[in-house]
């Protein structure tokens, strides 16, 4: 008979925009009546939410450390649990996204979703503009749409997808470690115009006193906001480590890695 789904929710999480915009072109695929739960800012999590019958949910997270964003877990328990259709999506930098894609399926399972369609796609990543250099591009919006598109054409089916293909393709339990903290945050030069524009997006309101120089390292997800937004490229980690440590990582991960969807 197939699943009467009229339209998407899409939840989605993107500090430095490629997630957003894999969403977009997912929603595109689906052609439902969209509905967007962008959760970027902190006060778009606080918010509670109800969801339509028959409603398809697309979960959107980029991947961390192998792993999901940990606010993304905290944020699951706010999700209205009971059976519907999901299709989960994870977008990493072009070097991997190990146990992520696993963990946001248990996450879905967990709840009474039932899972048609999971996807690993790939966008610039966060601290290189080497790894992943601007993606995702007009060939990865287009396998987002295809995956958009399977997914409608599974929900029709009324089949659902098992852990196996995830597992298959090396997610593993228990998930890796959540990534250690790091010891320092974004650096910010003299170049900064003060427009504030990485104090309103931050993702977690880690800049103390709205100053766009000072950020709370106990609050900061390190995710790179900050130095992705500013318009005058103000901000950069500096740590003379890191910056070699992801200058390594980005010469080990410069081949061109392809979207991955699985369907039923
Ligand atoms: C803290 C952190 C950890 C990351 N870990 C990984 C990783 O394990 N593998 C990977 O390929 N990319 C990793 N990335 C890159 C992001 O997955 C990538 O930049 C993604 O496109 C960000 O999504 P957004 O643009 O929606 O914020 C990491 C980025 C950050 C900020």
């Amino acid at each position: 008979m197939g699943r009467q789904v009229i339209q998407n929710a899409s939840f989605f999480f993107s500090p430095t925009g490629t997630t957003r915009r894999i969403v977009k072109s997912i929603s595109q695929g689906l052609a439902l009546r969209p509905r967007d739960f962008d959760l970027t800012l902190p006060a778009s999590r606080e918010r509670g939410v109800t969801l339509e019958r028959d409603e398809l949910l697309v979960l959107a997270f980029p991947v961390y450390g192998g792993r999901l964003p940990e606010l993304i877990k905290d944020y699951f328990v706010k999700l209205p649990s009971g059976r519907r259709p999901a299709a989960a999506v994870v977008v990493y930098g072009n070097r991997a996204y190990e146990d992520a894609l696993l963990e946001l399926y248990d996450l879905c399972h967990a709840k009474g979703y039932e899972v048609v369609g999971a996807a690993a796609f790939i966008g610039e990543h966060a601290y290189s503009q080497v790894m992943g250099r601007a993606r995702p591009d007009p060939a990865d919006d287009e396998r987002a749409r295809c995956f958009g598109l399977g997914v409608r054409q599974t929900l029709l089916s009324d089949s659902f997808l098992s852990d196996k293909p995830i597992l298959n393709k090396g997610g593993h339990r228990p998930y890796r470690p959540y990534p250690k903290r790091l010891p320092f945050t974004p650096e910010t030069s003299r170049r900064c115009a003060k427009c504030l524009a990485c104090v309103h997006n931050c993702p977690v309101g880690a800049f103390i006193g709205d100053d766009p120089k000072k950020i709370n390292r106990d609050k900061c997800i390190f995710c790179a906001a900050c130095i992705k937004i500013c318009p005058e490229k103000a901000k950069a980690f500096v740590d003379d480590d890191f910056c070699d440590d992801m200058a390594a990582l980005a010469a080990a991960n410069l081949e061109r890695k392809e979207p991955v969807t699985f369907l039923p």
